[in-house]
């Protein structure tokens, strides 16, 4: 039998290595759980999506809004479809602090981020691995035609993605059909 004291020897390295893991383990999900939160800032949670899928909120007689979730599920988004009355989604786009003249038909939300309007997969895509800061959400205001969901024959107007910030602030994220 070795001695008390060669035993208590023997197993502080692997204690300490123990305590070290665990305050790393702890110090990760606390800056994880922060990131989060900061993601998420100003857009109610009950409102937001996972970052997996997409919440779409849209009234029911919309058909662009259908077209436009279709075309996201093929680009391989999960989507989560609420359909709301006008009222409730001009609630929800005063609540993310979306200015009038941004606004669009649906309103929807991914990883914390508001996507309002007929916006392409490629901007939520850049959106969600850029993470600018102090964007809110990017936002195809109107409902221009040519944009995804919004298809007309050949005619592809031009047209702006906007990124906005919690204050109103907006500015060009990208422009198509140029
Ligand atoms: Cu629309
Ligand atoms: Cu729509």
């Amino acid at each position: 039998m070795p001695s008390r004291k060669a035993l208590a020897r023997r197993l502080i390295l692997p204690v300490l290595l123990l305590f070290a893991a665990v305050a790393a383990a702890t110090w990760w999900a606390e800056r994880n759980a922060a990131q989060a939160e900061a993601a998420n800032d100003g857009v109610p949670q009950e409102l937001a999506a996972t970052d997996q899928d997409i919440k779409v909120y849209k009234t029911p007689w919309c058909g662009c809004c259908t077209d436009w979730v279709e075309y996201l599920e093929r680009e391989g988004f999960t989507t989560d479809v609420v359909d709301v009355d006008q009222g409730e989604l001009n609630d929800i786009k005063q609540q993310v602090g979306l200015r009038q003249e941004l606004a669009s038909c649906h309103t929807a939300f991914i990883d914390g981020y508001v996507i309002e309007g007929h916006v392409p997969a490629e901007d939520i895509r850049t959106l969600l691995e850029q993470r600018p800061d102090g964007v809110r959400g990017i936002a195809v205001p109107g409902m221009p035609i040519g944009s995804p969901g919004m298809e007309q024959g050949d005619r592809r107007d031009p047209y702006h993605v906007v990124a906005f910030d919690a204050d109103g602030n907006a500015a060009i994220f990208s422009s198509h059909n140029q």
